[in-house]
């Protein structure tokens, strides 16, 4: 997010429009919580940013406002923004951030483009968000360590990785590291079909597994799975481990850095040109507008394309 802050406040220096940074997303809006930008204002400029693109987590830093979920939190926040005569509002973050600035559009009629911010890639609109990439990357690293103890010890590791109701980071880090199963919460298979799997690895002189476990998968997290696949006859001894969130930290992948930097300029420019209710996202290597309506009520389905790629370099 700090990456994506940078270019945000950059471009709209650049154009003449004053930033202001919201601390603590909508608790902050509420607490009319401003970030202290130069010169003992809270107008953002250009070396306020200064550095941020290799930062992790977010200066603004983020909450979840219960405040802001009722309609008279909504009215309030509306009406600080009008006091304080703002034009428009970037929200950077999630589907629940992004469903916020839907419930503000209807009580404000300020422009408000969203930008898409989370680790865990489940927002329609744009093909990759904000922080995927970075905690892909972290996980990979852990699971590569990972993989020297399932080596020498000849065991088999179920890793779990962020993903409430997703699916992509735990995909993507099977891929990556080389993890022989993915448990994801898009994807139902059998304990008996699993280690039917496993036996078959095991058959094939296989004495390490690696699999990752997606938070959001049916059977639960990467505890759960183990002991269910234990109860049905696992061949391999096994160790759990959560990874959790380590995976939000960290300074950002390049990946994220630019995506950050080209979704912030976007967003801005997206203002200037008067639009407003969308979401900046980038598909097909294409930057694009969506309504802010159908990213939050639209699923990104399974990668299909990831899945067989599992199947195939895991053989
Ligand atoms: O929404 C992103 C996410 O990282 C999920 O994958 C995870 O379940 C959740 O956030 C954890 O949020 P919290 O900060 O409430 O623990």
């Amino acid at each position: 997010m700090n990456p994506c802050l940078r270019s945000i406040v950059r471009t709209a220096c650049l154009c003449d429009v004053e930033v202001y940074g919201i601390r603590r997303g909508y608790e902050g809006l509420l607490e009319e919580n401003f970030h202290p930008g130069e010169d003992g204002t809270c107008v953002m400029g250009m070396r306020s940013v200064s550095g941020l693109s290799k930062i992790g987590g977010t200066i603004l830093h983020s909450s979840r406002s219960s405040r802001f979920q009722t309609l008279e939190g909504q009215n309030q926040a509306a009406e600080i923004l009008r006091k304080h005569k703002f034009d428009a509002l970037i929200t950077i973050g999630g589907n629940g951030t992004q469903k916020g600035a839907i419930d503000l559009s209807r009580v404000w009629n300020g422009q408000i483009i969203g930008i898409p911010g989370t680790i865990d890639n489940d927002l329609y609109g744009s093909d990759l968000t904000i922080g995927f990439a970075t905690a892909v990357g972290t996980a990979v690293e852990a699971v590569d360590k990972l993989r020297d103890t399932a080596g020498s010890h000849e065991l088999m590791f179920f890793v779990e990785v962020m993903g409430r109701h997703c699916g992509d980071i735990a995909l993507a880090t099977a891929i990556a590291s080389g993890a022989e199963i993915a448990f994801l919460p898009e994807v139902k298979e059998s304990p008996e079909t699993m280690v039917k799997k496993l036996k078959k690895i095991k058959e094939a002189g296989k004495t390490s597994v690696m699999a990752i476990v997606a938070e959001g998968d049916e059977s639960g997290g990467a505890f759960a799975v183990q002991k269910i696949l234990q109860e049905a006859g696992n061949p391999f001894e096994s160790r759990a481990v959560v990874l959790g969130h380590v995976l939000r930290g960290g300074s950002p992948a390049p990946a994220d850095r630019i995506l950050a930097s080209e979704l912030g300029n976007f967003a801005v420019c997206a203002i200037i040109q008067g639009e407003s209710g969308k979401m900046a996202g980038k598909i097909n290597n294409e930057l694009v507008l969506t309504p802010l309506e159908e990213c939050v009520s639209r699923h990104r389905t399974v990668d299909a394309e990831g899945l067989r790629l599992l199947r195939i370099v895991a053989s």
